[in-house]
């Protein structure tokens, strides 16, 4: 599949960009800046060689020409973002994986826009977008290394049961990932908050966790 990533340079978009395009598919890594894109890919693709050889150099824009499209900016430029490129993202499914948190000590807090959610405030500006969650739990820096085993299980949501699938699909062709189905938008709320108590566990407890749910018959 084809498959765009908005800020790929990042550790999320870059980690995401790596596995997908590991498993056979076409990722277009975009940046505000094709130079920076451009270095980023040179790199992933010195690192991995022929495993991250369909990753293609361009800027926000061009990634959004994908059928689906993944929000990788920083969570308090996601906004600013989708306005800027609505246009583009018409039409098209798009994947937000944005935790907008603050941190008040040993403690990370979600900071939830009108709409109630990251997510449904995206999906309230991309009127005609088919906006989907996903991702919001994988730790960056272990998914970005392709060597290293990550299990986790991946709650997708979205309004629209097709985009919904596709996003379940695309998770699911990354091997030990499980894509679990959560509901409509209007569970993101409880996605991004809960990103917010797996960083505090991880501090409060000196660990790093992911979500593994385990079934109990
Ligand atoms: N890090 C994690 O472990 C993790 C886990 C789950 C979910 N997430 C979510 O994934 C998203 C990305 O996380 P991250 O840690 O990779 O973020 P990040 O490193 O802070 O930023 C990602 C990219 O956003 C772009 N960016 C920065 N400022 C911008 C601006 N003013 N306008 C537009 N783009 C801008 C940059 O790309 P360019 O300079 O190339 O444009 C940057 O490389 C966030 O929403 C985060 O909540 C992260």
């Amino acid at each position: 599949m084809r498959i765009g990533i908005l800020g790929a340079t990042g550790p999320a978009g870059a980690g995401l960009a790596a596995r997908l395009t590991s498993v056979g598919h076409q990722v277009l890594f975009g940046s505000r800046s094709l130079d920076k894109a451009e270095h980023a890919v040179a790199e992933l693709q010195e690192r991995w060689t022929e495993r991250a050889s369909g990753l293609i150099a361009t800027d926000n824009e061009g990634a959004c020409d994908a059928p689906i499209v993944i929000l990788a900016v920083n969570a308090d430029s996601v906004i600013p973002t989708v306005r800027e490129h609505a246009e583009h993202l018409a039409n098209k499914v798009v994947v937000s994986m944005a935790n907008n948190l603050t941190r008040n000590g040993s403690e990370f807090n979600a900071v939830l826009p009108p709409h109630g959610s990251v997510a449904a405030e995206i999906q309230a500006l991309l009127w005609r977008s088919r906006v989907v969650t996903a991702f919001h739990l994988v730790p960056a820096a272990e998914f970005a290394d392709l060597d290293h085993t990550m299990e986790s299980d991946v709650v997708v949501l979205g309004d629209d049961d097709e985009a919904r699938s596709s996003v379940m699909e695309i998770t699911a062709s990354i091997p030990h990932l499980r894509a679990l189905d959560g509901g409509s938008l209007r569970n993101a709320v409880g996605m991004e908050t809960f990103a917010a108590v797996l960083l505090t566990i991880n501090i409060r407890h000196k660990m790093k966790a992911s979500l593994r749910l385990q079934t109990i018959n």
